[in-house]
C-alpha cells in the first residue's frame, strides 16, 4: 500500500479529482488529500475526508503540532496533483510556499506528476510553458493535457484526462518504483489495436487484437516523460498524457504511422495491421447470395517502410504473435520475420489458446524480445503494463546519447 498526496488545486476539473480520489482508495492506496483553498470553492472538505478517511486542510496552519507542511511531503512514496493550475504550475516552479500543498512540493522526495487543467490561452501563453519546462527540467512528471471540450461550450487542449487513465498513468509510475524520466526529451510513436478493412459501409474484415498491449507501451511511455503519439484503431479510451490519433484501417493508419514517425525517436507498431484488404469497398450494403467471393489485395507493410526510411538513430520496434509446429519454434519464426523486417527489435508472442491470460483480450503477457543485434530478453508471464516497460528499456538501451 502506498502512501500518495493527492494536491488539488482551484480549477473547475477538482470534481474530476474526486473520482481519481476514489481510483486511488479502491486500489487500496492510503491516499492524504491536501486541496487549495480555491480547491475547496470548487469542492468541499467534506467530500475530500469522507472519501480518504482522514482530516483535510489547505492551510498550514491546522495541527500544527504534527508539523504537516513538512511530514506529509517527506512520508509521502507519490505526489500526484489534479488538477494543476496556472497558478499553482508558476508556483511550484519558482517553489513559492504558502500553503500546504506548495510546502509538500517543496519536502517531497518521491515521484511527482502533475496533471494541468486550464483554458487553452493559459496552457499555450509563454509564461506557463516556461513554467512546465522549469518543472520537467527537476524531473516533475507534468502530463500533457488532453484535447476536448473545456468548462463551457468551449473545447480545445486543456482538459484534465479521463480520471481512470489518470489513476492508469499514476499505476504504471508507483509501479516503475523510479522517478527516473529516461525518456524525457524522446518523441516516441506507438501503434495500437486491430485494424478493419471495409467490405461495404456496414461489414469489415478485423482481427482479435484489444489494442491493450499498445495503450499500456504508449502510458508506459508517458510515465518516463516522453513525447507520445498513439495511432490507434482500438475502441480503448486514450491513455492520459499521450496525443491519440484515431485509425480505422491499414492504409490510414500506414499514413498516420509514417507521418507522425519522421521526426520520432522511436516507433512502436504493436498494431495488428490487416495484411490483405477487400479489393473494393462497395458503398451499398452487400446482398446476400448463396456463397460469396471477396478479392484480397494486399496492403503495405508499414513496418518494413519505416526501416526504409527510417532516419539516423530511430530506433524500430516490432512484433509479432505466433504459433510454432512440429519443426519450429515461435521463436524461430521470429527470428525469420526479425531479419525479413530489418527491425532493431521484435516482440514475439506465442498465441495463447482462448481463455490463456496471454495475448490478445488479456491483461497479461508473455514474451521473447529478439534483437537484431542477437539479443535475447525473455519475459515470463508479466501485466501488460510490464512488459511494456521492459521494451521501452530495451529501446532506451538502443537510442543514441543525448547531444
Ligand atoms: N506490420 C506492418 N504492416 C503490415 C503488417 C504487419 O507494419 N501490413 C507490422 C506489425 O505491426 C508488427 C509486425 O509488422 O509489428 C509483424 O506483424 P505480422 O503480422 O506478424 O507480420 P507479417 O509480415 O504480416 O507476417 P505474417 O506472414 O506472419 O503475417
Amino acid at each position: 500500500m502506498a502512501k500518495v498526496v493527492l494536491g488539488v488545486a482551484g480549477g473547475i476539473a477538482a470534481y474530476k479529482a474526486v473520482e481519481l480520489l476514489r481510483q486511488f482508495t479502491e486500489t487500496g492506496h492510503d491516499v492524504t488529500v491536501v486541496p487549495t483553498a480555491s480547491a475547496l470553492e470548487f469542492v468541499g472538505a467534506p467530500t475530500w475526508a469522507a472519501l480518504s478517511g482522514k482530516p483535510v486542510s489547505a492551510s498550514t496552519w491546522d495541527q500544527v503540532h504534527q508539523v504537516p507542511h513538512v511530514r506529509i511531503g517527506q512520508e509521502a512514496d507519490l505526489v500526484v496533483v489534479a488538477p494543476a493550475t496556472a497558478n499553482l504550475l508558476a508556483k511550484a516552479a519558482h517553489g513559492l510556499a504558502d500553503d500546504l500543498l506548495t510546502n509538500t512540493l517543496l519536502t517531497a522526495r518521491c515521484p511527482v506528476v502533475m496533471a494541468p487543467a486550464m483554458h487553452t490561452e493559459m496552457w499555450e501563453h509563454a509564461a506557463t510553458q516556461a513554467n512546465v519546462a522549469t518543472l520537467r527540467s527537476r524531473g516533475v512528471l507534468v502530463v500533457e493535457p488532453a484535447v476536448g471540450r473545456l468548462t463551457g461550450a468551449d473545447s480545445g487542449k486543456g482538459r484534465l484526462p479521463e480520471p481512470e487513465e489518470l489513476a492508469h498513468l499514476v499505476r504504471q509510475v508507483l509501479a516503475r518504483g523510479s522517478a527516473e524520466l529516461d525518456l524525457t526529451g524522446r518523441r516516441v510513436v506507438v501503434s495500437s489495436g486491430g485494424t478493419r478493412e471495409h467490405l461495404d459501409p456496414v461489414r469489415y474484415l478485423g482481427n482479435r487484437s484489444s489494442g491493450r498491449q499498445g495503450h499500456a507501451l504508449a502510458r508506459a511511455a508517458v510515465a518516463r516523460g516522453a513525447e507520445v503519439v498513439l495511432v490507434s484503431s482500438s475502441g480503448l479510451p486514450d491513455p492520459a498524457g499521450v496525443k491519440v490519433v484515431r485509425v480505422t484501417s491499414a492504409l490510414e493508419l500506414h499514413d498516420a504511422v509514417l507521418a507522425e514517425s519522421a521526426d520520432a525517436d522511436a516507433v512502436v507498431m504493436a498494431a495488428a495491421v490487416a495484411d490483405y484488404r477487400p479489393a473494393e469497398r462497395l458503398a451499398a450494403k452487400r446482398k446476400k447470395t448463396e456463397t460469396m467471393t471477396v478479392e484480397l489485395i494486399q496492403n503495405p507493410d508499414v513496418l518494413q517502410e519505416l526501416v526504409a526510411a527510417r532516419r539516423p538513430g530511430q530506433v524500430l520496434v516490432g512484433f509479432a504473435a505466433e504459433t510454432g509446429d512440429e519443426t519450429r519454434s515461435p521463436i524461430d519464426y521470429g527470428r525469420d520475420k526479425l531479419a525479413r523486417k530489418g527491425c532493431d527489435l521484435l516482440v514475439v508472442n506465442e498465441v495463447g489458446e482462448a481463455g490463456h491470460p496471454t495475448g490478445f483480450e488479456g491483461t497479461h503477457n508473455a514474451a521473447t524480445v529478439l534483437g537484431a543485434d542477437g539479443s535475447v530478453t525473455d519475459v515470463p508471464l508479466v501485466s501488460k503494463d510490464a512488459l511494456a516497460d521492459i521494451v521501452w528499456d530495451l529501446v532506451e538501451q538502443r537510442l543514441p546519447a543525448r547531444p
